[in-house]
């Protein structure tokens, strides 16, 4: 049994005096939900105010981006150790966004998910095709060099820390979510995937969350789905109300 893991992606909103508010809204309206690993993903700054809030909830928190160094003249990045140290316990790697205006590709989500696994922290490593790959019927293409490059050199004990977010591109931010059936195909994809990298055993602990418009209306029949173990969640994880009913929806699939 995969243990769903609903986790929002802050991105760029929320200042670190608005946090702790919406931290602890969530953690109040969703205590009752302990079948669910809740994470609230936020910006570098926010972390501090968010693991102080979290501590002694249900809530985790976890980041947005890391680098693969340890230390030194990187200016302007975050080390693991930083993270761990600010109290963070996951990290988002190689969201759409990072790679779409930041430059992130597969050999630098590889450096970052190497990097986090060895220092103990969860990595949810971010893959999805773009609306004109889909089109072009390059879905399966896509998600298999996305998975062979980013997770290359990964062992079947890096998988226990592991989480796959499917977070088609098109599908992001903009109120268009994949049907069930259009995201359990690539989540059965994915973990086949698995498979071949870290073994058929250690793919199928691997918890795989479909990101993109997911909200309270659409989640229950997303996480219904056999191979969906969760959300990775953007605009609704920015108000308690509406993120916590998705992890109401996760605690009842
Ligand atoms: P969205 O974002 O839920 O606002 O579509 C998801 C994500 O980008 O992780």
């Amino acid at each position: 049994m995969r243990k769903k893991i609903i986790a929002g992606n802050w991105k760029m909103n929320v200042k670190p005096s608005e946090t702790a508010a919406l931290v602890t809204g969530i953690a109040e309206a969703t205590k009752a939900f302990t079948n669910v690993e809740i994470v609230c993903c936020t910006p570098a700054i926010d972390v501090a105010a968010a693991v102080a809030a979290a501590t002694g909830t249900q809530v985790s928190v976890g980041a947005e981006n890391v680098h693969w160094e340890a230390s030194g003249a990187y200016t302007g990045e975050i080390s693991t150790g930083m993270l761990l140290d600010a109290g963070a316990k996951y990290v988002i790697i190689g969201h759409s966004e990072r790679r779409q205006y930041f430059g992130e590709t597969d050999e630098t989500v590889n450096k970052r998910a190497t990097a986090a696994l060895k220092a103990g922290l969860v990595a949810i490593v971010c893959v999805g095709e773009t609306l004109a790959e889909r089109d072009a019927g390059q879905v399966e293409a896509v998600i298999v060099r996305q998975m062979k490059e980013g997770l290359k050199g990964l062992s079947a004990a890096d998988a226990a820390n592991l989480v796959i977010a499917y977070e088609p591109v098109w599908a992001i931010g903009t109120g268009r979510t994949a049907t069930p059936d259009q995201a359990q195909e690539v989540h059965a994809l994915i973990r086949r995937t698995l498979g071949e990298l870290v073994g058929v055993e250690a793919a199928e602990s691997v918890r795989i969350q479909y990101g993109g418009s997911m909200k309270p209306g659409n989640a229950a029949e997303l996480l219904a789905q056999k191979d969906i173990d969760g959300g990775l969640i953007g605009g609704a994880a920015l108000k308690a109300d509406s993120f916590a009913a998705i992890i109401e929806a996760a605690a009842k699939a």
